[in-house]
């Protein structure tokens, strides 16, 4: 932080994202009086709506001026009358691209009290962090067209890999290993498909061992990606802490997403770790344009995004107060995590994770 005063910039989005964001403030309005802090937020509209009011995913300078604040918060982006990957590229990867958020961290934690699909598993068992890289791989938009439209159409997208790039965020990932500090055992799982991407993966591959030999408290493991999936459905209990590329990560943690009881509970961070970086939290769930405005959508996700923006702005002892009362009020009061079948409305949730402060 700059200075005390926690100071946040609010994308609220599309859809369900104002929803929930208003909910996620709510609770970080009162765990900041409790906890004696201050922080104040500043707005922006970007989204779908502006988009489609003036042609722009983000405006000249906006990211600049995001730079300028300690943190985002970013409820949800996705507009039915937007053609899809205009608002995904123009305004949420464009973020963790040029902040250069290249960790994306998503626990994957099923709270007491939430069902998972998964037969006889219970919260001891589902309580793992995947470390997404968040800058490279396929996301880059590298490739292009060769006779587009003609019998002989050729599309090359590729996938992009630095050494940097993937050593970074495995050295973040060892860290956070070492910080869980899990009484089972420290072991940072890689999850890449060595067999077949003898290129890119090798890379990871190599990088992965290399740095491994700094941390020898921490196991160092390999799965494919596919037997990882298996693994994450069959045993989750095996996994303490996962590392992996973007687009592999981008697909695993939606399997985390539901194995923790859906997309209304899943949150992550984009995490800059470098000093001054300006990391972005946010619910995993999309804008759920069919739910908007009708008080139904489960705003646990954001409360729990906020949390993590609570550890990562030097508040632990705010986060674990947040993290707890979502968990007093997921195992004591909701009936379910799906929207409109909470036994409360959006509103009530967050006010009982208020109350439960
Ligand atoms: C996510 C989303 C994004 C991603 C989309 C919206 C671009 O699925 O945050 O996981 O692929 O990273
Ligand atoms: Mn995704």
């Amino acid at each position: 932080m700059s200075d005390q005063t926690l100071n946040l910039a609010v994308i609220g989005g599309d859809g369900t994202g104002p929803e929930v964001t208003a909910e996620a403030i709510k609770v970080l309005g009162a765990v900041a009086s409790l906890e004696g802090f201050s922080y104040q937020t500043t707005d922006f509209d970007f989204g779908g709506e502006r988009y489609l009011r003036t042609g722009e995913t983000l405006p000249e300078g906006a990211v600049d001026e995001l730079r300028t604040f300690d943190t985002i918060f970013l409820g949800a982006v996705g507009h039915p009358d937007v053609a899809p990957g205009i608002l995904e590229k123009g305004l949420l990867l464009e973020l963790r691209f040029q902040l250069d958020q290249y960790i994306n961290l998503r626990p994957v934690k099923l709270y007491p009290g939430v069902e998972t699909p998964l037969a006889g598993k219970t919260p001891e068992d589902i309580d793992f962090v995947v470390v997404r890289e968040n800058t490279e791989d396929m996301y880059c938009g590298t490739g292009g067209f060769l006779k587009k439209n003609t019998p002989d159409e050729v599309a090359i997208q590729s996938a992009v890999y630095t050494r940097k790039g993937c050593e970074r965020c495995i050295r973040w990932a060892f860290e956070f290993t070492r910080k869980r500090d899990n009484p089972q055992g420290k072991m940072l799982t890689l999850v890449a498909k060595t067999n077949v991407l003898t290129y890119g993966h090798d890379l990871w591959w190599r990088t992965f061992q290399d740095v491994a030999a700094e941390y020898s408290d921490v196991k160092a493991d390999y799965n494919h990606v596919d037997a990882c999936c298996m693994w994450m459905v069959k045993n989750p209990e095996y996994y303490d802490v996962i590392v992996t590329t973007n687009m592999f990560g981008d697909i695993i943690t939606d399997l985390g997403g539901i194995i923790q009881g859906g997309m209304g509970v899943a949150a992550g961070g984009n995490i800059n770790p470098d000093p001054g970086g300006v990391s972005m939290f946010e619910p995993m769930g999309g804008s759920a344009p069919k739910y908007t405005g009708q008080n139904v959508i489960n705003p646990i996700a954001a409360i729990s995004a906020m949390s993590m923006l609570l550890e990562h702005t030097g508040q632990p002892s705010a986060a674990a107060r947040v993290s707890s009362a979502i968990q007093s009020v997921t195992g004591t009061k909701m009936k379910s995590q799906a929207a409109g079948k909470m036994g409360y409305g959006t509103r009530e949730v967050g006010d009982l994770v208020c109350e439960a402060l």
